[in-house]
């Protein structure tokens, strides 16, 4: 069932509703082995909610979700056996020291005692926890906290981890060394995380998908997210060939006209005789090549072109809010 060409998750049309709430509308999406995955969204998305389906402990109103291949409704044992959880919360057992803690784990997710220990010590040396194993997790720091959690998700060796905002509530250095850590398992394991941190979804994720109130609004890589994307501007200096004329207004003109410009404002020329202006990209096609086109016909010596992406930030606001706004206008 499991073969390496299938996806390792697979959301396929899921939703749930509380009562009159759409928690989750309909959500599809695939998650490849291998690959880490940002899954990000405001406050209230659907996060969440769609990861408690894909990982078998909350039943979707609509669709079905599969963990290498598995249907989860039909086989939740079987499909959680593969995979590692950290919930939002992660339900901690306050009296009981971590090494403990992970023994019992371990216990739940059916993990062989032979030689056992000695892999549960591994997981804490690779989760930072070797200098708090006697300590009772209720003394334990958020951040520490947050790794014991990580432990417990890793106790059974899945290849798959679904991660609900791992770095949640921990402080600038504990994000880097636990984003450290997601990126070291990355190499052998598949990620599925949420989170509110954009640059460490840059940092870490080959995919970035995108929710808002509970629909799929992006499903790209980080680059295409920032890069190629409306939004991004071009910044061009133009000067005029020996001889030829070069009018603002006329410039403007062509440039507005090619395939993938939305608009073109005036920018910074590079001194007497050059021109500068400022494109904003549509996001539908690369203008580049339209651009050095449109020079060379039209007598014009493309002196500077250069490409800004947008942030992050930027597309995550524009496709989150966008919804809204639309409705309003
Ligand atoms: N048990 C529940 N009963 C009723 N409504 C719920 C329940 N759990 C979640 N919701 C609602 O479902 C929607 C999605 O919540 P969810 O927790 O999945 O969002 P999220 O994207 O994880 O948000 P956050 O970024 O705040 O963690 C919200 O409107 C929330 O109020
Ligand atoms: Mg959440």
């Amino acid at each position: 069932m499991s073969d390496a060409s299938q996806a390792m998750v697979e959301a396929r049309g899921l939703g749930k509703d509380y009562g009159t709430t759409r928690a989750v509308d309909t959500v599809s999406f695939k998650v490849a082995r291998g690959e880490v995955v940002g899954f990000l969204g405001p406050n209230g998305a659907g996060k969440s909610t769609t990861m408690k389906m894909l990982t078998g402990y909350l039943k979707p109103s609509r669709g079905s979700a599969f963990i290498g291949g598995i249907d989860v409704g039909d086989d939740p044992l079987t499909a959680q056996s593969k995979l590692g959880y950290l919930p939002e919360s992660a339900p901690l057992y306050d009296d009981m020291m971590v090494l403990d803690f992970l023994e019992f784990a371990a216990d739940l997710r059916g993990v062989a005692k032979a030689g056992r220990r000695e892999k549960l010590k591994g997981i804490c040396e690779r989760c930072g926890l070797l200098n708090v194993l006697g300590k009772d997790i209720g003394q334990l720091s958020k951040g520490y906290r947050q790794r014991v959690g990580l432990a417990q998700a890793l106790v059974h060796d899945p290849d798959l981890l679904i991660l609900d905002e791992p770095t949640s509530g921990l402080d600038p250095n504990q994000i880097v060394e636990i984003r450290q850590l997601i990126k070291d398992l990355g190499r052998d394991k598949t990620i599925l995380l949420s989170t509110h941190i954009l640059p460490e979804v840059q940092a870490t994720c080959d995919r970035i998908i995108i929710i808002a109130d509970g629909k799929l609004v992006a499903d790209d890589t980080p680059e295409a997210l920032t890069e190629g994307t409306a939004g991004a501007t071009i910044q061009i200096v133009v000067k005029a060939k020996a001889g030829a004329a070069l009018e603002a207004a006329r410039v403007m003109a062509l440039l507005s006209n090619i395939p993938g410009v939305r608009g073109v404002a005036n920018a910074e020329a590079e001194g007497p005789g050059t021109l500068g202006f400022a494109l904003r990209a549509a996001g539908d096609v690369d203008p580049r090549e339209g651009i050095f086109n449109t020079a060379v016909s039209n007598d014009m010596v493309l002196v500077g072109m250069q490409r800004r992406g947008v942030s992050l930030e930027d597309t995550f606001r524009r496709l989150t809010r966008g919804e809204k706004e639309a409705a309003r206008a």
